[in-house]
């Protein structure tokens, strides 16, 4: 009894996606009355998939693969070639496992401390001015990544804050954009290759904890060192979604204006309540736009619920749909941090970052690190602080990638508690 996927029709849906955005496949499951969907974008067959089911679909190694999944203009700007995220298999674990060898329990407390030193230098230089939430942030997060990671300082601070900002906010724009974002991924992989370089002959003296350090002297499967362009494309996948959590900064802070009746609780003590910043953070990752959907191909032809998928076939699947899936989430648009409370914790249903496994799968590496990073901030905002918001346009679009609140968030009369 197999059907084949339900079809849109037309020859080409890019502009649609482009200007639905965050909305393109929810929209269509409701239309087709389907979690699987077949569109064409970027002139190829797309499959598109929404749902917790649906992730645990995408994320079965055995049905779907990254290699040329992701397209090339998305890995000359935001990705870099040749790293982890196109990885399939043993190569994939192997490389995944040093990212995941840097996420230790005493390496995330140290950059907890730096984001919290780092914030207090930045208010500290701002008290009782205006301050954009965005750009502070984006300052911020460029020096503790610098620090985390081991990057010894070259060139100006704001040379680095733009460089890597480029390479995340016009990751998939056309024109003059795009080209600013390669040439910015081509300048900072040359200075980071010369840094690995330096690291193997011994004229930079790093601690042998530093991500630098280990990534540089990283091998391969075959016992072999990796290519410096390799090793700075990902070091670059360290720095760059660092400095782009202020993106999730700005939600953060724009949920405290806008959800006031939820920040009473975060009120507790002097270093705040751990489990409700959590339930915060959580919700802010649930709520708010950022990645809309993450892609794969089919690695064989297999049949699923009645649905015959085709080896090849280019397939996204929705996070920001799944994030709001009624089936899933219980009044979706509601801003409700205490639903984690009773969250099952399911890899499938809560996917801002990816869904699946970290060392197997293609998880966010990052996650717990930006979880970390998030409620640091929160609780720095909350009871560290106290600050207002002064008249300003908060409305975010739906089709900005990332999206971002009109105003980037202004607070003023910041003053120390
Ligand atoms: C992968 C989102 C922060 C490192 C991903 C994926 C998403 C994502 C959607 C792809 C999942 C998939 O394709 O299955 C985010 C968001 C972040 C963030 C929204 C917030 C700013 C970070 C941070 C780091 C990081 C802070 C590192 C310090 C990575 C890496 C991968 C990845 C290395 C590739 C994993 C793989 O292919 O196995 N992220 N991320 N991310 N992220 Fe993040």
């Amino acid at each position: 009894n197999n059907q084949e996927i339900p079809q849109e029709k037309g020859l080409d849906h890019t502009i649609a996606l482009l200007r639905e955005g965050y909305d393109f496949i929810h929209k269509r499951k409701d239309k087709y009355n389907s979690r699987v969907f077949q569109t064409r974008i970027l002139g190829e067959k797309a499959n598109c998939l929404i749902g917790e089911k649906e992730a645990e679909l995408f994320y079965d190694n055995s049905k779907f693969s990254r290699e040329n999944a992701a397209p090339s203009r998305i890995q000359k700007t935001l990705f870099g070639q040749g790293g982890v995220q196109g990885l399939d298999g043993d190569e994939h674990h192997h490389r995944k496992a040093l990212f995941m060898s840097v996420m230790t329990r005493a390496m995330l407390d140290e950059i907890k401390e730096l984001t919290e030193v780092e914030w207090n230098r930045a208010i500290t230089r701002n008290q009782t001015d205006e301050l954009i939430v965005y750009n502070e942030a984006k300052h911020v997060l460029t020096n503790v990544a610098m620090r985390w990671v081991g990057i010894p300082k070259q060139g100006t601070e704001d040379e680095w804050v733009d460089e890597l900002s480029d390479l995340f906010e016009d990751a998939s724009a056309v024109g003059p954009k795009h080209w600013k974002a390669r040439a910015s991924r081509t300048k900072i992989e040359e200075w980071l290759q010369q840094l690995v370089l330096d690291v193997r002959s011994g004229k930079l003296l790093i601690d042998q904890d530093r991500p630098l350090y280990q990534f540089s002297y990283h091998r391969d499967l075959n016992n072999q060192l990796l290519a410096p362009e390799i090793v700075a494309v990902e070091l670059l996948n360290l720095l760059r979604p660092i400095v782009a959590i202020s993106v999730y900064v700005d939600f953060t802070v724009l949920a405290l204006a806008q959800f006031p009746q939820k920040v009473d609780i975060l009120r507790q003590g002097d270093e705040g309540d751990d489990k409700q910043l959590q339930y915060f953070i959580q919700e802010v990752r649930r709520f708010y736009p950022f990645f809309p959907f993450t892609v794969a191909r089919v690695r064989n032809d297999f049949d699923w619920n009645g649905y015959k998928f085709e080896q090849g076939t280019l397939t996204l699947l929705d996070l920001y749909g799944t994030n709001h899936d009624p089936d899933i989430w219980e009044q979706p648009e509601q801003f409700r941090p205490e639903r984690f409370e009773n969250w099952n914790g399911s890899p499938f249903n809560f996917i801002p970052q990816g869904g699946g496994e970290f060392d197997i799968g293609h998880r966010c590496a990052g996650e717990w690190l930006t979880i970390d990073i998030l409620k640091v901030t929160l609780n720095y905002f909350v009871n560290k602080i106290s600050f207002e918001f002064p008249e300003q346009d908060f409305t975010y679009s739906m089709n900005d990638i990332p999206s971002l609140p009109e105003s980037k968030v202004i607070i003023k009369n910041i003053r120390k508690k």
